[in-house]
């Protein structure tokens, strides 16, 4: 008999929320995290870190730039370690939050890198060099990803940093150069702008991002340009020289031309993530990733037996509620259990100010399918409670089938964004029609009456605007 029924590597919101949902369907599992930490990437350097400083420097500006119009008159003085700080005691919290509920559940974390060491077994390497094998009926693959590298910029985490070095800058720069015009380029640039940096943002498109709807992606572009991030579109970074105040980059427009050096104290490179899997032995098991590094799977079975995969080592969003989605489904269907992800129905958000949130399709998409749509839209210069706060950047947008009114995307952009938006992720859960949200009675005054008059906005019954 094998020591575990599941056995999983990489402690993540993949690997922890695996953790868990096995131990509820009584399967005896383990988790194999070789950070001295539990929560992965988006606990320890990402998501919670990032929305820590989001939100202490939203405030800091709100303190700057806003608090006078409503009367309150303050001077705020930037505690930059302080600021850190409560950072991390927050981030700390939350991984020690996740080893309580792994004692709590009864799964044992296992210390180390984990390697594949054959059908149903894992060796675990500590840090000390000692190594153990764990035996397992099934094991699953959640090791995540690491930003992508881009040649002829090299990352010290000194001057030239990726995400994890730009949570933790020990001043705020003069300048900032963002390479990527991307959710991390665009959270991040934010944060470093609010509190006094001048930000650069080279995008390799003639956009920012990519995959946001389009109409979407151009009001938020002129939002973040208002706030005084500068972009430079169609231009591509070809190399990158430290000096000792800085650093100077190469760019050069993507369509032809003269290259040129612009010069800033630090760069950011976050042009996209890829999966991790290094020292995985996946050889040991005939698994074979794709060209870009993703896993093949289906179901979240690779292609050998007993082995799984799940969050952004496989295919789909590079976000933690997807990997959380993954891992529920994966556990069940290793528990013999009917199971299912509907990736259409993976909302983002982009945590800026203001926020962009969506779900379903973009425009772009519906257009390229054929499908015929109609749109209804609503600004929130015409919702009471964003006036009120003085908060009226935005809109909410809602696309429907044109003739089932079924609805397909919606997409906004505007404070609290990210929270309304969930409130369509259940409508299109149970395929509501743009009708069905139109006719259901929203307290006043919220913000979320603008997404309700947009959905009246697709059979054309606005009643505010
Ligand atoms: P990970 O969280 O990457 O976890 C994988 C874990 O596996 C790691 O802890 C790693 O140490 C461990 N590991 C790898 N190999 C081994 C091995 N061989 N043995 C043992 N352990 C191993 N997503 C959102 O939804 N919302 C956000 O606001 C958001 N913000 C982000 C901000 C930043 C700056 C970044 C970088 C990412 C952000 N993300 C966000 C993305 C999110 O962090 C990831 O999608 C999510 O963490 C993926 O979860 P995962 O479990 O697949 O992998
Ligand atoms: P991204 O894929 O969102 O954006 C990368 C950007 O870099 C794109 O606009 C791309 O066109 C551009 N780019 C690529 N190569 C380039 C080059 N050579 N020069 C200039 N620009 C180039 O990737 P990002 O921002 O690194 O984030 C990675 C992932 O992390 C996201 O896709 C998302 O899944 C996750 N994330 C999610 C967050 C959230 O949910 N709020 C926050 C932060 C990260």
């Amino acid at each position: 008999m094998a020591q575990y029924d599941v056995v999983i590597i990489g402690g993540g919101p993949g690997g922890y929320n695996a953790g868990i949902r096995a131990a509820q369907l009584g399967l005896k599992a383990a988790v194999v995290e070789n950070r001295g930490t539990l929560g992965g990437t988006c606990l320890n350097v990402g998501c919670m870190p990032s929305k820590a400083l989001l939100h202490a420097s939203e405030l800091y500006e709100a303190a700057n730039k806003d608090f006078a119009t409503l009367g309150i008159e303050v001077t705020p003085k930037l505690n930059l370690v302080q600021m850190m700080a409560q950072k991390a005691e927050s981030v700390t919290a939350l991984t020690k939050g996740i080893e309580f509920l792994f004692k709590k559940n009864k799964i044992d974390w296992i210390k180390g890198k984990g390697r594949i060491a054959g059908a149903g077994k894992v060796e675990v390497t500590a840090e000390d060099g000692s190594v153990t094998t764990l035996e397992t009926a099934n094991i699953v693959i959640a090791t995540g990803s690491e930003p992508a590298p881009l040649p002829g910029v090299t990352v010290d985490q000194v001057r030239i940093v990726d995400s994890t070095g730009a949570l933790s800058l020990p001043e705020v720069p003069k300048s900032l150069i963002v390479i990527g015009a991307g959710i991390i380029g665009l959270e991040l640039g934010s944060v470093w702008r609010r509190l006094g940096s001048e930000v650069t943002v080279v995008e390799f498109l003639d956009r920012i991002t990519p995959g946001m709807d389009t109409e979407t992606a151009k009001t938020f572009q002129r939002s973040l340009t208002k706030q005084g991030i500068k972009f430079k579109l169609g231009s591509k970074v070809t190399a990158a020289k430290t000096t000792k105040s800085g650093v100077d980059l190469t760019v050069e427009p993507v369509a032809g031309g003269e290259a040129e050096t612009l010069s800033a104290d630090y760069v950011l490179l976050a042009i996209g993530r890829r999966p991790y899997t290094e020292g995985l032995g996946l050889e040991s098991v005939g698994i074979v990733p794709d060209k870009r590094g993703f896993l093949p799977t289906e179901n979240f079975r690779t292609s050998a037996p007993g082995v799984w995969a799940i969050g952004d080592a496989i295919l789909g969003p590079m976000l933690a509620h997807k990997a959380e989605e993954d891992a529920v489904a994966c556990i069940e269907a290793i528990a013999g259990r009917h199971s299912h992800v509907d990736y259409n129905l993976v909302p983002s958000v982009v945590y800026t100010a203001p926020e962009v949130a969506w779900v379903g399709q973009t425009e772009e998409q519906l257009k390229a399918a054929g499908i015929a749509y109609k749109a209804g839209k609503f600004p929130f210069t015409a919702n009471s409670r964003a006036k009120i706060n003085h908060e009226t950047d935005g809109y909410v947008k809602v696309l429907a089938d044109a003739k089932t009114d079924e609805i397909l995307g919606v997409h906004m952009v505007g404070p609290q964004a990210g929270e309304m938006i969930g409130e369509y992720c259940v409508a299109m859960a149970f395929r509501a029609a743009s009708e069905d949200i139109a006719r259901v009675c929203h307290p006043h005054p919220t913000r979320s009456e603008a997404g309700r008059q947009a959905a009246m906005g697709v059979e054309g019954w606005t009643m505010q605007s």
